[in-house]
C-alpha cells in the first residue's frame, strides 16, 4: 500500500496539542488522508459528521478551501461545554470562521434538506453509533447521510476497525470494556463496506489505512486520557501487538 506523503497537514507538529484537540488515531494526518481519498475541492460544501471539537473541520476548511458544516450532539467531558461552542472558538482561532458553522445535533437526526452537502466526512463516530444503537442505528445513519448528499456526492468513512482476523483470545479481556467496547464497535472492511453498499452507495475504494499503526500508536502516546489511564487503550494497544486493532477508511458515492 502507498504511504500519502500528507503535504497539508505536515507542517502542524504538535502532537500533544492536536490529540487534546482531537478524539481518536489520526489527527490531522487522518483528516489530511481522508480529504485526498475523497477529492475535496475549494468552495464544496462538507458536512464533518461528530466533528468533537472541530480542529479537523478547521483544518479541513482552512488547508482545502471548503465550506464546512460540522455536527456533533454531545458535551466535553472535561468541562460540559457543548462540543459545538468548541468548534466556534476554534474556527475563530483557525481564521476560518467564515467558512465553518457548527450545529448540536447527530446522525440519524440531522433534520438537513435532502442533497445538502457534496461531500460527508466522519472519523471515529460511526463505529461508536454502531456499539450504542446495533446495526440498526448505524443502518439508519448511513442512510440519513445518503439522504443528505447530492446525487453524485462523496462519503468519506474513517473508523476503527480490525482486521480480518479471529479475536485474539488473550485480547478478549481488554477490548470488552464497560464503555464502548471495542469488540462490540469495531468491525472488519468487508462488513462496513457492505452496509455502505445495503444503505445505497456506491463503493469507490475500501481499505486499511497503510498509516493505521503509526496512528494508533501516536493516539496512545499523545491523547490526554490515553496519558491519565496508561493501563487503558494504550495497554490494550501493546497487548495486541497489531494482530487486531486497525483503522480502515471507505469512499462511497452517492449514485446520479
Ligand atoms: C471519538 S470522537 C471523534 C472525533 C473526530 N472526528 C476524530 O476523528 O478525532 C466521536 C464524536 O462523535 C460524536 N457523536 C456521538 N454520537 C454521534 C451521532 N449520533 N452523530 C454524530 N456524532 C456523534 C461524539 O460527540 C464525539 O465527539
Amino acid at each position: 500500500m502507498t504511504r500519502l506523503n500528507y503535504d497539508k497537514s505536515k507542517q502542524y507538529t504538535d502532537l500533544d496539542t492536536i490529540y487534546a484537540q482531537c478524539s481518536g488515531p489520526g489527527g490531522l494526518r487522518l483528516s489530511d488522508f481522508m480529504a485526498r481519498k475523497m477529492g475535496l475541492r475549494t468552495g464544496a460544501r462538507l458536512l464533518d459528521i461528530g466533528c468533537n471539537r472541530g480542529w479537523q473541520t478547521c483544518f479541513l476548511a482552512k488547508e482545502y478551501g471548503v465550506q464546512a458544516t460540522a455536527i456533533d450532539p454531545w458535551d466535553d467531558r472535561m468541562h460540559g461545554d457543548p462540543m459545538i461552542e468548541h468548534v466556534r472558538r476554534n474556527a475563530e482561532q483557525w481564521g476560518v470562521a467564515d467558512s465553518v458553522l457548527a450545529q448540536k445535533i447527530g446522525v440519524p437526526d440531522t433534520h438537513f434538506a435532502s442533497e445538502s452537502f457534496d461531500f460527508a466526512h466522519s472519523t471515529t463516530t460511526l463505529e461508536m453509533v454502531h456499539g450504542m444503537e446495533g446495526k440498526e442505528g448505524y443502518m439508519a445513519a448511513l442512510r440519513e447521510i445518503l439522504r443528505i448528499l447530492r446525487p453524485d456526492g462523496i462519503f468519506g468513512l474513517g473508523e476503527p476497525m480490525h482486521l480480518d482476523v479471529e479475536l485474539p483470545e488473550d485480547l478478549l479481556p481488554h477490548v470488552s470494556q464497560p464503555d464502548f467496547a471495542w469488540k462490540d464497535c469495531f468491525r472488519d472492511i468487508h462488513s462496513t463496506a457492505e452496509d455502505i453498499r445495503n444503505a445505497g452507495f456506491e463503493i469507490v475504494e475500501a481499505d486499511y489505512a497503510p498509516d493505521a499503526r503509526d496512528w494508533w500508536l501516536e493516539y496512545a502516546a499523545h491523547d490526554p486520557f490515553c496519558k491519565q489511564d496508561p493501563d487503558g487503550d494504550p495497554k490494550t494497544l501493546a497487548v495486541d501487538a497489531g494482530r487486531w486493532t486497525s483503522f480502515g477508511y471507505i469512499i462511497a458515492r452517492k449514485p446520479e
